[in-house]
């Protein structure tokens, strides 16, 4: 069984399972390993991580923690802070349905991308970003989410490795006006957030691709480079007669954290702006739900299960409950088991709870075989889900599923 201690509780002969923050901000993590001597044990205690997971089977126990959590208490909390985003009834605003809404969004990311691609080359050239064409996409972008948020928002996840950096501009944008919506924000806020989100990394544009798409860990000084990117992106942004504070705030300070933990400023608290809190909750949500160079993506609902466990000092808790209804907490593209033994992917969030979406069923786990597509919706049903299972586990397509099954 593993166990949660904190990091100052950690001892040389410890092995340690995995760190209780996100792999993004602490890109020298590279997984399991045993703390040997008292510099491995230094560098962990320096790097800024609160609290880790040992694992006792393989190295010392935490008789001598001071704070200790096991999976079970670490279940609970994650449950309650769920919960508590599902208090206030979800609004999904949905206006038509997914499978209708798909193939405008595929057209709307597809020119999305070839914005973003000459934005990023403009950059790099040092030529003036040219913003009318990153108007037309955050207006398409905004409408899609009207009609249909799940639409865009499960196409902007497939993006391919070599891509992420321009397919994660357009998902940042997309996830920011649907967060926004959530909030209450509408007209040229609404805009304004979409822009942000859009160009929140156009930083990177100046890090040497060999350190932005590096496969494998980082070294100290290779990040200490990509951490130089919302500084950069700033300068790029300042540049440009009369562009919004909202925007160059955002590209500055996504990376900050509630606690001060972040960069490049370290601010904390109330120093940081509403539009960089929704930034930072949609920032890394979509890096994990990513296939990476160096990292395999995490099912969104997995991904929203640990946010949930780090949210305390990385994420305001507002902001990450509006997250958590905006995405659901089993989020659309979801593959789950149902009590019933049948396997289905989530393809809507329903009105009255998170926790009972609109699934596709499509597989029996008892015959294992593909059964006739049928639409739940579990609100409605006496069947409840059993457990988030891996698509790669089960060789599903389940993009596949969601459009070809009807
Ligand atoms: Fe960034
Ligand atoms: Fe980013």
């Amino acid at each position: 069984m593993k166990i949660q201690v904190h990091v100052s509780d950690v001892k040389v002969g410890m092995f340690i399972h995995d760190i209780c923050a996100n792999w993004m901000d602490y890109p020298f993590w590279s997984g399991p390993s045993a703390i040997n001597s008292s510099d491995d044990l230094k560098k962990l205690k320096n790097c800024g991580i609160k609290y880790v997971w040992i694992d006792p089977s393989k190295g010392l126990g935490a008789e001598s923690c001071n704070e200790v959590l096991t999976q079970e208490d670490e279940n609970r909390k994650i449950s309650s802070v769920l919960h508590d985003a599902m208090v206030v009834t979800h609004q999904s605003g949905r206006c038509v349905n997914l499978n209708e809404e798909l193939d405008s969004a595929r057209k709307i990311l597809a020119n999305a991308r070839k914005q973003v691609v000459t934005m990023f080359h403009e950059a790099r050239m040092g030529k003036a970003l040219q913003v009318d064409g990153a108007m037309t996409v955050v207006d398409e972008v905004n409408r899609s989410i009207t009609r249909n948020s799940n639409a865009l928002l499960s196409l902007v996840r497939l993006k391919n490795k070599n891509d992420y950096t321009y397919m994660h501009s357009v998902a940042v944008c997309a996830l920011m006006i649907a967060l926004g919506k959530q909030l209450g924000i509408e007209g040229e806020q609404l805009q304004l957030l979409g822009m942000a989100g859009l160009f929140h990394d156009i930083g990177k544009a100046m890090i040497p691709a060999a350190v932005l798409n590096k496969p494998g860990k980082l070294t100290d000084e290779e990040f200490a480079i990509i951490k130089k990117h919302p500084t950069l992106g700033w300068k790029i942004l300042k540049k440009l007669p009369d562009f919004h504070d909202v925007i160059l705030d955002v590209a500055l300070h996504h990376h900050e954290r509630i606690d001060g933990a972040g960069y490049p400023g370290r601010r904390q608290g109330e120093a940081l702006t509403l539009a960089a809190r929704m930034a930072a909750v949609c920032d890394v949500y979509d890096a994990i739900t990513s296939a990476r160079c160096y990292k395999n993506a995490w099912e969104p609902a997995e991904a929203i299960r640990k946010m949930a466990s780090w949210q305390c000092g990385n994420f305001d808790l507002q902001v990450f409950h509006a997250f958590v209804k905006t995405v659901g907490i089993y989020p659309v593209g979801t593959l789950v088991k149902l009590k019933s033994g049948r396997m289905a992917v989530v393809i809507e969030q329903t009105e009255k709870s998170l926790i009972t979406p609109i699934v596709k069923a499509f597989f029996s786990v008892t015959s294992k075989m593909f059964i006739t597509p049928e639409i739940l919706n579990l609100d409605k049903l006496r069947d409840s889900i059993e457990s988030i299972e891996a698509p790669d586990k089960w060789g599903f397509n389940l993009q596949t599923v969601i459009e070809t099954l009807n």
